[in-house]
């Protein structure tokens, strides 16, 4: 067994070869699952673990193509290939940042706050979610979506795999978790490939977990 990473060296490497946009092609499927299901917004939109920046791009020129998006990512390899993918965008902008560690009291309360597997990752569920609502304007979504999680049996080889410490939530953690961080109207969906014939009994889909912050 070798040693394991944190996730800023693991996805500094990951950017560095096609992992990167391998990631990208296969999380596209199930982030535009919940990409139709959200309507247009003309405030700021936050986006936690960009990656490559394909989903910010999406909603910099769909949902929030009035307002502007912000996104940030802790690897400073990933953040910089956003940044450099994104440089077209004017209602763009990418940091290299801890989303646990940043202080957001240079910018407005965002409407809609959006990550695609990066929850797993944080020392401590809990608190990211709190921060999360804390950075929400009344009335406005988080919206958190992964495969890992603990009735998802695809996922479980995960931590032996990938060898980056990852942390394991039901799916009523998470929903439980929303609620304690103060949000309302919490819903939540499994997302499976559409066009992916071959059902795997393992392969419970993509959670996504949504609510709203109280007006
Ligand atoms: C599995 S990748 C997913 C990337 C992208 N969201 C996607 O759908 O392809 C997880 C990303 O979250 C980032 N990340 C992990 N912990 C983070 C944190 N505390 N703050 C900001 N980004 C973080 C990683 O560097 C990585 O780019």
């Amino acid at each position: 067994m070798t040693s394991s990473n944190s996730a800023d060296q693991a996805f500094d490497s990951w950017a560095k070869d096609d992992r990167a946009d391998g990631m990208e092609n296969e999380h596209w499927p199930f982030v535009k699952q919940a990409f139709d299901l959200i309507p247009n917004n003309s405030g700021d939109y936050l986006e936690i673990g960009v990656g490559t920046g394909y989903a910010i791009r999406y909603m910099a020129n769909h949902q929030f193509s009035r307002g502007r998006c912000f996104g940030l990512d802790i690897s400073s390899e990933m953040a910089g290939l956003a940044k450099q993918r994104c440089q077209e965008f004017k209602n763009i902008s990418i940091e290299h940042a801890d989303f646990l560690a940043r202080d957001f009291s240079d910018l407005q309360k965002f409407s809609l706050i959006f990550s695609m597997e990066v929850f797993y990752y944080f020392p401590d569920i809990q608190k990211g979610l709190d921060k999360a609502s804390s950075l929400l304007q009344p009335g406005g979504q988080l919206w958190v979506l992964l495969d890992y999680y603990k009735e998802n049996k695809i996922t479980h080889d995960w931590p032996e795999k990938y060898q980056i410490p990852i942390r394991s939530w039901s799916m009523a953690d998470y929903r439980n978790g929303f609620i304690d961080a103060g949000f309302s109207k919490v819903e939540q969906r499994q997302f499976i490939d559409a066009q992916n014939n071959i059902s795997n009994p393992s392969d419970f889909g993509t959670l996504c977990t949504f609510g709203i912050k109280p007006e």
